[in-house]
């Protein structure tokens, strides 16, 4: 795992950098994985910046979000779907057609489940996904003592991550209970992946998933298997690291490396 501790400022323009690399290698149909909430925000607005400033064209490439709560709608304001819209397929230029989320208000949410992790093998998989972590280590919505091996289904959100989430929404009761996610063998599937996080209430699990034991109960952690993940986090979500000196030189020597590539 590449781990960069940088400013508030910097993440956004650190993990566009790397969208945008994965998107020219790949070509104009690089499949993009998009998390909603607070911490790709920064990461959006620097893609939307590149994109409006002729550098980058998602108009024929695909994205998939992680996860919808159950129950809401793509016309819902609080769902995931108008999210994306607003933060990813309108201001990054992408054709609606190609942006996929899991479809919350589905008549059958097991099969919907089933159906968006077919969908996201036949359009190749994921070339670069971008992820923020729960308090808790959550990735997408797979809490804790989620299946390391999981594939896009039907969860049951913690209390946690209700309370966590509930600023989206007027009451704490309106927070949905039920959510569809990818799972996270779905997730590990995405050829390169970038963790973002910010702030002290995200430092313990920024630490567990890049030292601690790779284990259910901080779901983010089986990243440590994956040979492509880059975390991007600020000093204050860097706090509980123990090797945070390493990972500065390491950085230094990469970063030195890269710039004076051929
Ligand atoms: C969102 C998602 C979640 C969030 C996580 C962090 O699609 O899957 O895992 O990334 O809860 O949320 P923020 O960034 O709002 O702190």
């Amino acid at each position: 795992m590449e781990v960069i501790i940088t400013t508030d400022e910097e993440i956004g323009l650190r993990a566009a950098r790397i969208v945008a690399d994965v998107v020219r290698a790949r070509g104009p149909r690089a499949v993009l994985g998009v998390a909603t909430g607070s911490s790709p925000l920064t990461t959006y607005a620097e893609l939307a910046r590149m994109v409006a400033a002729g550098e980058l064209d998602f108009s024929h490439a695909s994205a998939f979000a992680l996860d919808e709560y159950g129950g809401l709608g793509p016309d819902d304001p609080r769902s995931y779907a108008a999210t994306i819209r607003e933060e990813v397929t309108v201001p990054l230029g992408f054709d609606p057609e190609r942006v996929h989320v899991p479809d919350g208000a589905a008549a059958d949410l097991f099969v919907a489940a089933e159906e968006y992790d077919v969908a996201i093998r036949e359009a190749g998989g994921v070339d670069v996904q971008l992820l923020g972590v729960g308090t808790n280590g959550h990735i997408g919505f797979n809490e804790p003592t989620s299946s390391l091996a999981s594939r896009t289904r039907v969860k049951v959100l913690t209390e946690q991550t209700r309370l966590d989430n509930s600023r989206f929404f007027d009451h704490l009761d309106d927070v949905p209970t039920l959510c569809l996610t990818q799972g996270l063998g779905t997730i590990m599937e995405a050829r390169s992946v970038v963790v973002l996080a910010t702030g002290e209430s995200k430092a313990e699990a920024i630490a567990g998933i890049v030292e601690g034991p790779v284990t259910a109960m901080c779901p983010g952690s089986i990243l440590q298997w994956h040979p492509r993940t880059t975390v991007i986090v600020d000093e204050a979500a860097a706090s509980r690291l123990r090797n945070v000196d390493y990972y500065r030189y390491v950085q230094q020597q990469l970063d030195r490396m890269r710039a004076e590539r051929p």
